[in-house]
């Protein structure tokens, strides 16, 4: 067996979580990453026969049974995710009856998935019909981002617009839009649900007063996805109220056109 500390997805889950917090995303416990595995690479490393504990789910995730994920725990802090790996991140198989998660490696000190795992299952449920590829789904607090959907309506189209009217690289990096959701209490499955629902169509979903969810292929996509979200949240935030220039539409289409992209429809005249 080789050593799991030396996992690629190790690495990436511990490096993720590292630049999440130097950036001030992720405040105390705040914010959750779970990462689809492929069964083989984790058998070089977890024996796949050994089951620590079972941990009831709550929900039913049947479309992703025998399906292993790293997850980050419960109140976990992402600032102690790298010096301390086994206590702070699972990694959990959705059991054959589709409302249990086994724990293979992780959660040391007796702690489980974070409360999050219902939109985080049910987002990659609904990621997997539109995109085979699709691995990760990542929630964080990014701060700009937040204040920007406080001082916004809530309509998606509109906020999506705000973006992309702040920042020529938005519309390029995430031409299929914003979804946002209302406020609502986070950690349930009615909350899940809700976020599935705008992933069937959306990467980037903010929950209102809360944070945002992206989902994607890899770290990378995933991770750049909520970055130009943010940065471009920043912008706004920082001009809010004095803009003299912001993008034309007829510049966000040749974007469009240049790049080969189908902007979110509804949103460009
Ligand atoms: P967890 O500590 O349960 O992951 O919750 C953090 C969070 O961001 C809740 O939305
Ligand atoms: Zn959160």
């Amino acid at each position: 067996m080789k050593n799991i500390f030396d996992a690629p997805f190790m690495r990436e889950m511990e490096k993720t979580t590292e630049n999440m917090y130097r950036l001030g995303w992720d405040e105390r416990n705040g914010g959750n990453i779970s990462y689809l595995l492929d069964e083989n690479e984790v058998a070089e490393y977890i024996d796949l026969n050994k089951v620590i504990r079972t941990i009831p789910t709550g929900f039913n995730a049947s479309e992703l049974i025998g399906k292993i994920f790293i997850v980050t725990g419960t109140g976990k802090y992402f600032k102690n995710m790298k010096s301390d790996p086994e206590s702070n991140l699972g990694v959990v198989r959705i059991g054959k009856d589709g409302t249990t998660a086994e724990l293979l490696w992780g959660y040391k000190d007796g702690g489980r998935f974070t409360s999050e795992f219902p939109a985080h299952m049910m987002s990659h449920m609904a990621r997997l019909k539109v995109d085979p590829d699709h691995r990760i789904v990542m929630h964080t607090h990014p701060t700009y981002t937040i204040a920007m959907n406080a001082v916004c309506p809530l309509d998606e189209k509109e906020f999506t617009k705000r973006l992309w009217k702040s920042n020529t690289e938005a519309i390029v990096v995430f031409p299929d839009g914003v979804g946002v959701l209302p406020c609502m209490v986070c950690g349930t499955n009615e909350i899940g649900k809700a976020t599935a629902e705008k992933m069937a169509k959306f990467r980037l979903v903010v929950w209102t007063n809360h944070g945002i969810y992206g989902a994607g292929k890899n770290m990378d996509e995933v991770f750049g996805l909520i970055e130009t979200v943010e940065k471009t949240a920043q912008i706004y935030m920082l001009t809010l109220g004095r803009v003299q220039n912001s993008i034309p539409d007829d510049v966000l289409k040749g974007l469009a056109k240049l790049w080969n992209l189908k902007p979110l429809e509804g949103v460009l005249d």
